[in-house]
């Protein structure tokens, strides 16, 4: 707790798992593995094992009680259930349907970085500026619509209040047992969150429901929640409107910090390593003109290697993703390990890796590159490479689900 209280838990559990191997206790009843053979037995797809209490302290009350939230969620069929109802608004094609969405948002970034290059600026707060767009990227994607916070700044108090349940989750998920006492107590929250962000969220999510009514096909362009709200409308049992809004605000706690926690580590190393940042410029000058799209940057091999660097030496999520052992305990790096003990693979560690990334603390993208690293290598690098998590919690599973759903709505 002193140690994530501290800040640099993640540096604590690398120099831990550095000293004493692939599994170190960290608290009285966690222990921290570092075997990417092992990510699949706790985090995998069919795993019997499941989220911690960690995640309680992300619980969220209305006037029927706890939301149920997939992030959150340990009944497996209802995790399931939601995330299949939601599933198609995350696929891939869908996803690219919204590139116009945020183009809105990343002309206005590119007007502002434009504008400070006039003036001269001699520093601009990237940090903030990343925190900014990437809030109002997934509102815009989300809703329709953004509250352009890269102008006006933390205007509905969204990030206070994401940087306050973020750093209560780190900090007390530690002794979980404590949340009932504290922000567990729906009376106590309020007082202490307020609640102007979060009434912001809410009639947005009313107004795009509303919007959504009248739909009755998925032609022409439509919002993440629209979309959803068209799922309710085929299908009246498949979604709830708690549900609806529990998607929409996932994505919004969910997707906008770890992006922008993504794009600083992007923009930072490859400023602090000018031979990258020349053959990133190289690549992207001969190949791209504004506005840019996903199909055509996804092609760019260099541009992915820098991506994918930035995200295995600085992953967005810092500490391990805690789960239960199921009954009957399980075997964890050739030792019994007791049921109800909580185990888990922390992406800073396992990334640090030196068996499976060489000189693992270099940011050194070429790594991932075909024409430097063997299939061999690349296959072992993947499979330890967990930024997004890995298994049913995940977005991947998320496009799965979206994918298993079109095949069985076809054998319909
Ligand atoms: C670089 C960007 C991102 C990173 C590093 C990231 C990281 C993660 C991680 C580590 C998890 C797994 C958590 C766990 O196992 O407990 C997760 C889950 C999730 N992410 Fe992301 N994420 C990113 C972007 C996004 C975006 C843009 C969205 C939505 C628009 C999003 C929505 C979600 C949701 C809804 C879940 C929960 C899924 C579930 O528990 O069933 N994420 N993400």
């Amino acid at each position: 707790m002193t140690s994530v209280y501290g800040g640099c838990s993640q540096d604590d559990d690398i120099a831990l798992h550095e000293a004493y191997g692939k599994i170190v206790r960290i608290s009285p009843n966690t222990l921290s593995i570092s075997d990417p053979a092992e990510i699949n037995r706790i985090h995998g797809l069919g795993t019997k094992f499941i989220k911690s209490k960690f995640y309680s302290l992300a619980e969220d009350y209305d006037g029927e009680g706890v939301v149920p939230d997939p992030f959150i969620l340990t009944d497996r069929r209802l995790h399931s259930r939601m995330k299949r109802s939601a599933a198609n608004a995350y696929s891939l094609n869908i996803l690219i349907k919204l590139e116009p969405c945020i183009a809105s948002v990343t002309d206005r970034l590119v007007e502002k970085l434009k504008g400070y290059a006039k003036e001269e600026t001699t520093s601009v707060e990237v940090a903030s500026l990343m925190q900014a767009y990437a809030m109002d990227a997934v509102f815009a994607l989300t809703f329709g619509k953004d509250f352009n916070h890269m102008d006006g700044g933390d205007h509905l108090q969204l990030f206070r209040t994401a940087k306050l349940g973020s750093d209560y989750m780190a900090i007390f998920g530690q002794i979980a047992w404590i949340h009932p006492y504290l922000l567990g107590n729906p009376w106590i929250a309020k007082w202490f969150f307020g609640d102007q962000g979060i009434l912001k969220m809410m009639e947005l999510c009313y107004s795009e429901i509303v919007a959504g009514q009248d739909r009755t096909s998925d032609e022409g362009p439509m919002t993440f929640l629209q979309r959803l709200v068209l799922n309710q409308r085929q299908n009246l049992s498949s979604l709830t409107d708690r549900e609806l809004m529990t998607h929409a605000f996932n994505n919004i706690a969910a997707g906008s910090d770890t992006t922008a926690t993504a794009l600083r580590s992007v923009i930072y190393n490859t400023l602090r390593h000018p031979e990258v940042h020349e053959k990133l410029k190289a690549e992207l000058r001969s190949t791209l003109s504004y506005p840019v799209d996903f199909a055509t940057t996804n092609k760019l091999p260099y541009l992915s290697a820098v991506i994918k660097e930035s995200i295995r030496v600085h992953p967005s999520v810092g500490m391990l993703l805690a789960r239960v052992v199921p009954e009957g305990g399980a075997e964890i790096c050739g030792h019994y390990i007791a049921s109800g003990v909580e185990v888990g693979v922390n992406p800073w560690v396992v990334h640090r890796d030196a068996a499976v990334y060489a000189e693992p603390h270099r940011f050194y993208p070429d790594r991932w590159l075909t024409s430097v690293s063997s299939e061999e290598d690349l296959t072992l690098m993947n499979r330890s490479f967990i930024p997004f998590g890995h298994g049913a919690h995940t977005l991947e599973a998320m496009i799965f689900e979206a994918e298993a759903s079109v095949e069985d709505q076809k054998g319909m």
